[in-house]
């Protein structure tokens, strides 16, 4: 199959998107699949040095980009950004919020202080509300209809200690995605999550923290037995991007996560025996103590 064919399975050639975040990590997994896909590209990323990357490796691809180095929790930094999306591509069919972090902020609940809070809310919850708002009315002028979608996370899905208010900021996401998504469909902007489980990013070291001969017990956590990769995260976004593939998918969360979730507590052994019995009590990943 050539390139243009592949490109018209998709219907995505030509049109427009944003990603914040896109200078590493499933952000920048996103642009490049998404410039494969014949999509002009505008990327928002606070770093430099990853922008100018980043806009190298979408120019050389030959894709049709604007790169802007912009911190997305800044409200009038974020309006600039969308006017010049509008200047220069004249319409926006697509949106990534990829930006998010748990800031490194690890620890019992009882100790967590309200500028962590603050900080925590900024960087995974409120540029979402930003960025949304000031792109809505240039969707809603492209006249094409369009896609938001949101990067959560599984830890928005089940309980998970030390990182508590990060797992309660991602978890309004999907209230945002699904809410967003009613008022929406009337003008087919349709709106949706993803929700990775650990993926190898800038932000997180997975696959080379554990040791060779504990990577065994990968398939204890994953199912499919790896961590993620940008890619399969990107691999999710072009989905849901494309009307043509998902165009009656919205309000709901696409889980890439290796089947972890639906896992549940039963796990497979490195014997091939099965358990739902947490008998390792360091998997050589994340021995998760507030201590550490
Ligand atoms: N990697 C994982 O294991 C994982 C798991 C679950 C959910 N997620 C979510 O997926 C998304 C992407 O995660 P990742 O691991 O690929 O991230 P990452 O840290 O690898 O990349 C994020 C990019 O965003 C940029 N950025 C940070 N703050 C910004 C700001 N204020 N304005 C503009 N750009 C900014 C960073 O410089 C970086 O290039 C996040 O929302 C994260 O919470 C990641």
């Amino acid at each position: 199959m050539t390139i243009a064919q592949e490109q018209s399975l998709l219907g995505l050639a030509g049109k427009v998107a944003l990603i914040t975040g896109g200078g590493a990590g499933i952000g920048r997994a996103t642009a490049e699949l998404f410039a494969q896909a014949g999509m002009r590209v505008a990327v928002a990323e606070i770093d430099p040095e990853r922008a100018a990357n980043v806009r190298r490796t979408l120019e050389d691809a030959g894709c049709d980009c604007l790169v802007s180095v912009a911190d997305v929790r800044d409200g009038p930094q974020v309006v600039a950004l969308l006017d010049d999306i509008a200047t220069r591509f004249a319409r926006l069919d697509v949106l990534v919020n990829n930006v998010g972090d748990f800031l490194g902020i690890k620890g019992e609940f009882v100790d967590s202080h309200e500028d962590q809070w603050q900080a925590l809310y900024e960087i995974n919850l409120r540029h979402i509300f930003h960025v949304t708002r000031a792109a809505i009315p240039l969707m809603q002028r492209s006249g094409d209809g369009g896609s938001i979608i949101n990067l959560s996370t599984v830890e928005a899905f089940r309980g998970i200690p030390l990182t508590v208010v990060y797992s309660a900021f991602n978890a309004a996401i999907t209230g945002f995605t699904q809410s967003l998504a009613v008022e929406l469909g009337q003008y087919g902007i349709r709106v949706n999550a993803i929700a990775p489980e650990t993926t190898n990013s800038a932000q997180i070291t997975a696959t080379p923290r554990v040791p060779p001969e504990n990577r065994e017990n990968l398939k204890r956590w994953f199912p499919i037995g790896r961590f993620g990769e940008g890619s399969d995260s990107a691999g999710a976004a072009l989905f849901l991007a494309s009307d043509l593939l998902s165009g009656w998918v919205s309000g709901t969360t696409v889980f890439v996560d290796g089947g972890a979730l639906a896992a549940g507590a039963w796990m497979r052994m490195p014997n091939d025996d099965w358990t739902h019995l947490p008998i390792i009590s360091r998997d050589g990943y994340t021995p998760r103590s507030a201590k550490e």
